[in-house]
């Protein structure tokens, strides 16, 4: 999502507009914008485009000097013109904007309700329109402070009141915010390309910040109400740079956007006591315990998550899984009926043979449970249950954090049908080492200059392979198809134990291997692995956890990963095989983030 947010003497209207045009490139489903006109509030919103809403505006508003604006990509709600941002309160005297999830909405909610406030969307944003209602006594910057405490999430947020024309109220938690100041002109932007065109000196506001803005004014505060000296931060990014957040590439970006999806993915689903709550999941306990056999259909990237989620569900709930690429499944005639649960993964939502697939399942009788990222996409629309994984907008074509997050959502879904289903937890601790993981990726990529140097070795070969046992598996695949895809090397994935049977033949002196050893019961015969390909010659690359010496010993290069549970491995290994993809084919020159002859969003069959 996408906010802006302008308080000036100029019409306000063609800069909120000029603003979220330069947020289109983030992708999003509605948009809309609220101004303080003729001593109310106004809005205007709606589902789709940008031009859909530039008609409904058609040149009206213009005596407006005061707005806050919204491209949406939807969470909680699909898109449609009333789930659009702003939205108000009961009283239409306040109006709000809205990036992130507030995880405890529906408590919320229903509190409100029960104080007779009445909701007309779906959203977790209007709740915050009616709590700033709610604790409002006539100062607009207070009535914010006093609603902060009661919120659990991440958000950003800019607020607008027809009590106060000459002021704006902006948040930031866990989601970017930033002040735009250009002397008796300040502007709001979640993301720095919507303030290029009128200012480069910014105030970053950090978590639990609040900025109050009234004409030529702007004072920031913490969240209990204490003034702030904050410094002005200089942009010195042109409009390509400043897309990017800085980083060089979109995938970068979104590698580094990792632990915050992870924390969006698991936020408010695992309850306090270990418990999983999934909305939009909705199985009794019959019902979960009465299936006999799950089917995973996926493509790319995110069926090598559903290889993850095989391994997984199958150690967790001991029940069968069988896992096909969209395009095989659709032909294949599986044996499935209504005690099958065909589980699809697309991060698009979109993709034709994975579509086709979901119908092929339906039609055999199988419920169907979609993890998607996209709400609203054809794949979500026709599922019986749906996981969102809350990625945002993924736009490098390679997937990075719309995998992981598919990765976490298979968690999900294995502790809430293990409860369900009332299978003691195989592995304890899950729950408490699944919130752990944001923190732990983010400890995976301070590797990131080590990566870079071996990414540079890396890059002067024209063949690679990737060996893991267990839960190791799948992620080399996953790993050497980022490879394949950007880098343009050829990468050979390979179950570390199947080596014998024909590849090792390829093994000459100096072929890089990549060697996957995070499986505590499977280290010893991957050590065995290793030295098979160290002994034809192979440069071994390593991940594993600290203290495993006797892996160090035999690689040549190691990279060692946070201690996490082996079970949940595969969410910490996968970030340095994208880096040393990423760097690899950096090195060598690639277009990362449009690699040839690959589409993001494949439509066809
Ligand atoms: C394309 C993309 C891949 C992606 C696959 C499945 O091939 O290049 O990165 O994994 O489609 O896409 P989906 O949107 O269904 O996850």
């Amino acid at each position: 999502c996408g906010i802006v947010g302008y308080l000036g003497p100029r019409p306000a209207v063609p800069i909120l507009v000029q603003g979220l045009e330069r947020l289109e490139y983030r992708g999003y489903d509605s948009a809309g914008i609220a101004v303080l006109n003729g001593g109310g509030l106004v809005v205007e919103k709606s589902a789709g485009k940008l031009h859909v809403l530039k008609s409904r505006l058609n040149g009206n508003l213009n005596g407006a000097r005061v707005g806050i604006g919204h491209t949406r990509w939807a969470t909680h709600g699909r898109p449609s013109d009333v789930n659009a941002h702003p939205h108000l309160d009961c009283t239409g005297k306040f109006a709000v904007v809205h990036n992130g999830i507030i995880e405890n909405y529906q408590e919320l909610r229903e509190q409100l309700v029960a104080a007779g406030h009445r909701f007309i969307s779906e959203t977790d944003t209007e709740v915050l329109a009616h709590l700033v209602e709610q604790f409002y006594e006539g100062d607009l910057l207070r009535a914010v402070l006093r609603m902060l405490p009661v919120l659990r999430g991440s958000y950003a947020l800019a607020v607008a009141s027809a009590y106060h024309p000459q002021e704006l109220v902006g948040v930031r938690q866990d989601s970017p915010l930033i002040v735009g100041l250009a002397g008796e002109e300040t502007y709001l932007a979640s993301d720095i390309p919507a303030l290029l065109p009128y200012t480069r000196d910014t105030y970053i506001l950090e978590n639990g910040e609040v900025a109050w803005i009234r004409p030529g004014v702007v004072n920031v505060y913490d969240a209990l109400g204490n003034l702030l000296k904050k410094e002005v931060f200089h942009v010195a990014w042109d409009l390509q740079a400043a897309e990017k957040g800085g980083y060089a590439h979109f995938m970068l970006k979104e590698i580094h956007e990792q632990p915050r999806a992870l924390r969006d993915t698991l936020a408010g689903r695992l309850q306090g006591d270990g418990w999983v709550r999934l909305e939009g999941v909705n199985f009794t306990p019959e019902e979960a315990a009465a299936l006999e056999k799950v089917a995973i259909i996926a493509c790319g990237t995110a069926h090598y998550a559903g290889m993850v989620g095989k391994y997984l569900l199958e150690k967790l709930l001991r029940l069968p899984v069988e896992d096909d690429v969209a395009s095989e499944f659709r032909y294949r005639e599986s044996v499935l009926n209504e005690r099958t649960l065909g589980l699809v993964i697309s991060q698009s939502g979109e993709t034709a043979d994975t579509l086709a697939s979901l119908r092929e399942a339906r039609k055999a009788g199988a419920q169907i449970l979609a993890i998607t990222n996209v709400v609203g996409s054809s794949v979500a629309r026709e599922a019986d249950h749906i996981i969102y994984t809350w990625a945002g907008p993924e736009i490098a074509v390679a997937s990075t954090k719309a995998y992981l997050t598919q990765v976490a959502a298979l968690f999900l879904l294995a502790l809430y049908l293990g409860e369900r289903r009332g299978v003691a937890p195989r592995a304890p601790g899950l729950a408490r080492g699944l919130k752990e993981l944001p923190g732990r990726v983010e400890e995976v990529l301070k590797l990131e200059p080590r990566i870079r140097e071996l990414a540079g070795r890396m890059a002067a070969h024209e063949h690679a392979f990737f060996i893991g046992r267990g839960l190791d598996y799948p992620v080399s695949l996953e790993g050497a198809l980022k490879l394949k895809e950007i880098s343009y090397l050829h990468a050979e994935a390979y179950a570390a134990g199947e080596l014998k049977h024909g590849t090792l033949a390829l093994i000459e002196e100096g072929t890089p291997v990549v060697a996957l050893a995070t499986q505590a019961e499977l280290l010893e015969k991957m050590l065995s692995n290793i030295k098979e390909v160290k002994a034809r010659g192979a440069w071994v690359l390593a991940l594993t956890q600290e203290g495993n010496t006797a892996v160090a010993a035999e690689a040549d290069a190691v990279l060692y990963l946070p201690p996490v549970p082996s079970i949940l491995a595969p969410v910490v290994t996968v970030v340095p095989l994208q880096l040393l993809a990423y760097y690899t084919a950096v090195a060598r020159g690639c277009d990362v983030d449009k690699p040839r002859n690959l589409a993001k969003s494949v439509t066809v069959e």
